[in-house]
């Protein structure tokens, strides 16, 4: 119907609504969330990232307890919601392997892998047969070379490939695929590099004679974006920033209410102690790191393969933890860079109805304006016969 969101097709799996709520750590997309968006027609997802810590003291046995706790989330997010439940998993993470086994075990929808490429499947998961597996597989990347190198050896090693793509712009929240001084590269806008990655998918769609749908997030904010970027050749969408804002984010309300209050000055580019650009809001403790201070803490595990225990200013998996409880005195919020615009905390539902309202409204704007196209570019030589000439 004209004027309504398409679904979203990845593999045997139809989403009613093209948007994928992306994973978001610490514990800040768990079965709350997800379940709710998966109820709207969405596809929700769990961030594996670090739960036994958050959820645990139980530090020696935590990769169990990261396990634990993800197998628990996805059983309570299916008990929530009979729609699509994913889990966003960080290649960086030193338990990636056990994660992914999990999902996989767990039967979770989507497994969305980023922070690194998903060039191969852990030895368990192989044993299965990937046709075997409930899980559809989806990885993150930045650009047309990544998801080309990862299809690529998928191919070689499968004869199979991914069952679609997720493609993150520099506008994103959290942990960015990007240099610091490539952010502002005009090259990167997200526009650019979904063009990239559809030219880089094009030919395994036709050598595997299946559809690889390209979904675009970092900075998609409204249903006007969602309707540009689907006519940009977008399948879907990944959202994450506007959806901490809701009754059902499982973060605490400080945590939410940080979003609701930051204005566009908050906005920074930190250099996270792993190593890579993150976008985040600033606060005391993001000023205070910035400053030199150090915050003294013990590694227990070391939960990302980046991280340099000895010289990290700060523990990050800590501050992102304290941030989640509400405790912004002693951590800080990642956010992506449109979440200035947030002025209120809403339900999941009412968020995806407003964001229907804005794709509905923006496609009239536009069928408006391409039908006014037409009108000027009718050629009077061709009127007297011929109504419709094409459109600009
Ligand atoms: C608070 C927060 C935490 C995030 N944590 C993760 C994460 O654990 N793993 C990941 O791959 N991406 C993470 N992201 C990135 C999101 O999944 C998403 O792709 C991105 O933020 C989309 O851009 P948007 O926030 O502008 O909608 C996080 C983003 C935010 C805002």
């Amino acid at each position: 119907m004209f004027g309504t969101m398409p679904k979203l097709k990845i593999g045997k799996l139809t989403a009613k609504t093209p948007i994928i709520q992306g994973g978001m750590g610490v514990g800040i997309s768990l079965s709350g969330l997800s379940s709710a968006v998966a109820n709207e027609g969405g596809i929700g997802v769990i961030a594996a990232v670090g739960l036994g810590m958050a959820g645990s003291n139980n530090l020696d046995k935590i990769y169990e307890e990261n396990a634990r706790q993800l197998q628990n989330e996805i059983r309570i997010a299916r008990k929530k919601s009979n729609g699509l439940i994913g889990v966003n998993i960080m290649m960086a993470l030193s338990d990636h392997e056990n994660l992914l086994k999990v999902t996989v075990e767990a039967k979770a929808d989507l497994a969305l892998v980023g922070a690194g490429l998903l060039l191969k499947l852990p030895p368990t998961i192989e044993k299965l047969g990937i046709e075997n597996i409930h899980t559809e597989f989806v990885p993150i990347v930045s650009s047309g070379r990544a998801a080309k190198i990862i299809f690529k050896q998928w191919a070689k090693r499968y004869n199979t490939v991914p069952s679609a793509v997720v493609v993150e712009g520099p506008l994103a929240g959290g942990h960015l695929g990007f240099k610091a001084e490539a952010l502002n590269n005009p090259n990167n806008n997200l526009k650019s590099l979904l063009a990239d990655v559809l030219v880089a998918v094009q030919p395994f769609k036709e050598t595997f004679n299946k559809p690889i749908p390209v979904i675009v997030a970092g900075g998609v904010y409204s249903g006007a974006d969602i309707y540009n970027f689907l006519r940009a050749g977008a399948s879907g969408v990944q959202m994450a920033t506007r959806f901490v804002a809701t009754h059902e984010c499982d973060a605490d309300i400080g945590f939410k209410e940080a979003f609701v209050e930051c204005k566009k000055d908050d906005m920074i580019i930190i250099k996270s102690p792993v190593g890579l650009p993150g976008r985040a809001i600033n606060n005391k403790f993001l000023e205070s790191v910035e400053q030199g201070n150090k915050k003294p803490f013990k590694c227990p595990w070391k939960c990302l393969h980046t991280c340099d225990v000895n010289t990290a200013p700060y523990c990050i998996a800590n501050a992102l933890i304290s941030a989640r409880k509400g405790r912004l005195k002693s951590g800080f919020a990642f956010a992506g860079s449109n979440a200035y615009k947030i002025d209120k905390i809403i339900s999941v539902k009412e968020l995806v109805e407003t964001i229907k309202t804005e794709y509905k409204t923006e496609s009239m704007i536009k069928r408006k304006l391409s039908k006014s196209d037409i009108h000027i570019s009718i050629q009077p030589d061709y009127c007297a016969n011929q109504r419709v000439v094409s459109a600009i």
